[in-house]
């Protein structure tokens, strides 16, 4: 008979699921996904009510300590982090150390987890305060640092944090104003990014999310542990797809708008082509973001006097991929980062900024899932896998082999 406790001591049974695509890796109460209904909430609050009646930092409010804050609650969170919007002036030599050349997702996670030698307390959370206190922190200085990595790349001196103004429009403030040059803003750009961030911030256990969450259960700290998210987002795979999105539609349109020739470029399984910005890991029949997202870049287009062939092509690339029948048998539809870039581009952000965009709005969901796991005592992330390597072999010294 077979022994079971002596198996289990040695293996123990383990599930095989490359790319984890029907393991769940914890319980969470952050984010209800429906792949097959294309519902998203965040604390069960659906996504078109949060992208049309909230603020951004409200729903990162609501993500972290999981309910809606009232107008105090609100103003403390606000205030807390402005209190922490200030970079220690050693990271600028950090930042100088790049070329201007380096991607700014690399300067970002760089800077990221660098912060953690200026912030040691932030390391070790062991109380509510602490955590607290490590949330604003990562809050005000992460959208800093984000901004950073294009001053650097500009060559432009870098901003501070205007405490007169809101989370948003600092982003903003803090990418363009520059000295000689004050900087008009425009409150359909802030509305605009406010709602896109939003849609970003949260989408339970994704690459990024899990990878913040796997390495915060080794208990490195907040900054560690978002830095090695913002890596993980940067791939085009995930996050990185909103650039390579606009590349892609940038080469088509510079190649005579044929999308037809490019629908089926990316059905030939010779072809390492992807239609970038379509498909996605749970949602097979359509993507609740990229519908709003859809809409609001007519709006903001529209709004701003823009008119971009790049959206007359993603339209149709679109309607051509819906329609054929690779697309339609595997489910594929348009994903968050379809139209994403196109809005970007019109608000004038340069297009190697457009994941670090996602990262500013994605943070939020990092912390939440971070403190969640935190709370909630998880033990260490540690998936098992099944050995297909050589059996035992004797060592063979080095002028026998
Ligand atoms: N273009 C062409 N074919 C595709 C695409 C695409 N964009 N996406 C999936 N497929 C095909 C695959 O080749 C595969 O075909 P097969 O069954 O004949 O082998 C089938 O559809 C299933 O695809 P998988 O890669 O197995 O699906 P998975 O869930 O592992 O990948 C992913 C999901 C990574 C999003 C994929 O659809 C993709 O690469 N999309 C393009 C990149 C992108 O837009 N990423 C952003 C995702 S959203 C986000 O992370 C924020």
């Amino acid at each position: 008979a077979i022994d079971i406790e002596k198996l289990r001591g040695a293996t123990g049974a383990i599930t095989l699921d490359p790319g984890y695509k029907n393991s769940g890796s914890c319980k969470s109460e952050i984010t209800f996904l429906d792949g097959e209904e294309g519902i998203l909430r965040y604390r069960g609050y659906s996504i078109e009510d949060l992208a049309d009646k909230a603020d951004f930092l409200e729903v990162a409010y609501l993500l972290i300590f999981g309910e809606l804050p009232n107008q105090a609650q609100l103003d403390k969170f606000e205030n807390d982090i402005r209190k922490h919007t200030l970079v220690n002036e050693e990271m600028k030599s950090i930042l100088e150390g790049f070329p201007k050349t380096a991607h700014p997702m690399g300067v970002l996670s760089s800077l990221t987890s660098a912060l953690t030698a200026f912030n040691p307390k932030s390391v070790n959370v062991e109380n509510e305060k602490e955590m607290y206190d490590a949330v604003c922190k990562t809050m005000g200085k992460f959208l800093v640092i984000a901004t950073w990595t294009y001053r650097r790349r500009m060559g432009f001196p870098l901003n501070y944090y205007d405490n007169t103004k809101g989370y948003v429009e600092n982003f903003m403030r803090l990418m363009f104003e520059i000295p000689t040059q004050p900087y008009k803003m425009d409150q359909k750009i802030v509305d605009a990014l406010d709602k896109l961030f939003i849609l970003h911030a949260d989408h339970e256990q994704n690459c990024s999310t899990s990878t913040v969450r796997i390495v915060g259960s080794s208990h490195a700290g907040l900054f560690a542990s978002i830095s090695a998210g913002v890596s993980a987002l940067w791939g085009p795979l995930h996050g990185g797809a909103n650039q390579a999105v606009l590349e892609m539609l940038e080469e088509i349109n510079n190649n005579g708008g044929d999308v037809a020739k490019y629908v089926l470029k990316a059905k030939d399984k010779d072809d390492p082509f992807r239609l970038m910005g379509f498909g996605h890991r749970v949602y097979k029949n359509f993507d609740p973001r990229a519908t709003i997202i859809k809409k609001a870049a007519d709006d903001v287009l529209d709004a701003l006097g823009v008119d971009d062939p790049l959206l007359d092509i993603a339209k149709q690339l679109e309607k051509v991929a819906l329609e054929d029948e690779y697309f339609k048998s595997r489910n594929l539809y348009p994903n968050v980062d379809f139209y994403s870039g196109i809005i970007y581009r019109a608000m004038g952000i340069p297009v190697e900024m457009f994941t670090v965009l996602f990262a500013i709005g994605r943070l939020p969901g990092w912390i939440a899932q971070w403190k969640e796991m935190r709370t909630n005592k998880e033990p260490i992330g540690r998936p098992r896998q099944v050995y297909t390597g050589s059996p035992s072999r004797s060592f063979k010294e080095v002028n026998q082999r």
